[in-house]
């Protein structure tokens, strides 16, 4: 409706810095990496420059590796925690030392395809890039084909239970004191715990130790899990850049193996017990034990599975609105805590995407209609409760503002 989406494109204006978007003002000042790419898929919708000079951006910080930050603090902000000088990473941006969901090529062919002519020498410069990043997860980030993390902002899903196992095999011995930043932005109840916090940042302290080599940083792994979102993302990701290599007239051979790789990679993540795709631990063996809206990125990556249409259903029926991100009949379930209940519009997007793409025309209506309903009653909030729809985290968010204007709207 025209009201929502001029409110939409106010709050992209809102949280533009200038070539690049915030995910809102105050709990995240700077440029997050998944975020600012959903940002340039909703501002193609009215203003393609824009969303070029926003992907465009993101990629300044890509480093020698190959590896693309999940953040970048182009300016200090004091308002964040963990920021610039704790990471202690030197690449050619101030940035984080973990990279986040490779979206990037997935929304950089939307974008280019609402207009060939004007993207073709964007993609002639990103393709290369693109396959540098890929190329960097294939070679460090992967076990037996699947995508693992090595911290769980890694993810994006930052407490989500399928780190739990995993998380409580650190002792984060040392961490020392600091000061959590973002509960002064959002209410305690909806963000992570402390334990969550005192291993994140440890973990950071640990990678800065290790000057953030990748080599270093693989011996002896504290936490490695292989996630469902990752590994679906990268697939569905690699799809989409060999589209854009083909056009381009870059190699394809060596992006058609990752997609082979990645393939095999994700059925080791299905976790026959509890019948779907799930996280498992790559150090230490183990499930996440986590049917999460990760869980039903299978479609998004390209794999079909009746098993993940019937869960669907019934995670969808215990909740009025949309795709909660953990199980509503799970023992862990939080309605109101982050990972751990709350729906968020983009998994939504994506979920929605996927099963679209499958021929799941029915599924896929519902997964839109309910994400509609959603920001139409509640707004464009960060996150929000499954049972009720009230709001949760930040407001005047942006990724929710992009995909109501790419997708729900
Ligand atoms: C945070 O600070 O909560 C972010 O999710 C880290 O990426």
């Amino acid at each position: 409706s025209e009201p929502l989406d001029s409110a939409a494109k106010a709050i992209l204006h809102g949280n533009d810095k200038g070539g690049y978007t915030v995910p809102t003002a105050g709990l995240y000042p700077y440029q997050w990496n998944w975020d600012s790419m959903f940002a340039a898929w909703g501002f193609s919708t009215f203003d393609i420059p824009r969303a070029w000079e926003e992907v465009e951006t993101l990629f300044t910080g890509q480093w020698p590796s190959g590896m693309v930050p999940h953040i970048l603090f182009h300016r200090p902000d004091p308002g964040y925690f963990p920021g610039p000088d704790v990471w202690g990473c030197d690449g050619p941006v101030p940035s984080s030392g973990i990279s986040q969901p490779p979206v990037a090529a997935t929304f950089i062919r939307k974008i280019w395809e609402q207009d060939p002519e004007a993207g073709r020498a964007h993609i002639e410069r990103l393709v290369p890039q693109l396959a540098d990043w890929h190329r960097w997860f294939m070679a460090w980030r992967t076990d037996r084909g699947a995508v693992f993390i090595t911290h769980p902002w890694e993810a994006g899903r930052d407490n989500a239970p399928d780190w739990d196992n995993a998380m409580a095999r650190i002792d984060p011995v040392g961490v020392g004191e600091y000061q959590r930043r973002d509960t002064a932005h959002v209410d305690a109840s909806m963000r992570p715990t402390k334990e969550d916090y005192d291993r994140y940042i440890w973990l950071v302290q640990r990678g800065r130790r290790l000057g953030w080599d990748d080599a270093k940083m693989a011996e002896d792994p504290p936490f490695r899990v292989a996630d469902p979102g990752m590994t679906f993302i990268l697939l569905r990701a690699n799809r989409d850049l060999e589209a854009l290599a083909a056009e381009v007239g870059h190699p394809t051979d060596e992006i058609a193996d990752w997609t082979r790789v990645l393939e095999d990679g994700a059925e080791t993540l299905w976790n026959e017990e509890l019948g779907c795709y799930d996280s498992r631990d790559a150090v230490h063996g183990g499930w996440g034990e986590s049917l999460s809206n990760a869980s039903f990125l299978c479609w998004y990556g390209g794999v079909d599975r009746p098993e993940m249409l019937r869960q669907l259903d019934r995670v969808m029926s215990k909740a009025r609105y949309g795709v909660a991100s953990y199980d509503p009949d799970g023992a862990k379930f939080d309605s109101k805590r982050y990972w751990r209940g709350p729906i968020w519009g983009i998994m939504n997007t994506l979920i929605g995407l996927g099963l679209s793409q499958c021929g799941h025309e029915e599924q896929a209506r519902r997964v839109k209609a309910t994400t509609r309903a959603l920001i139409e009653d509640h707004g464009f909030a960060e996150y929000f409760d499954p049972l009720n729809g009230a709001p949760a985290g930040g407001g005047r968010f942006t990724w929710t503002a992009a995909i109501w204007l790419a997708w729900a709207g």
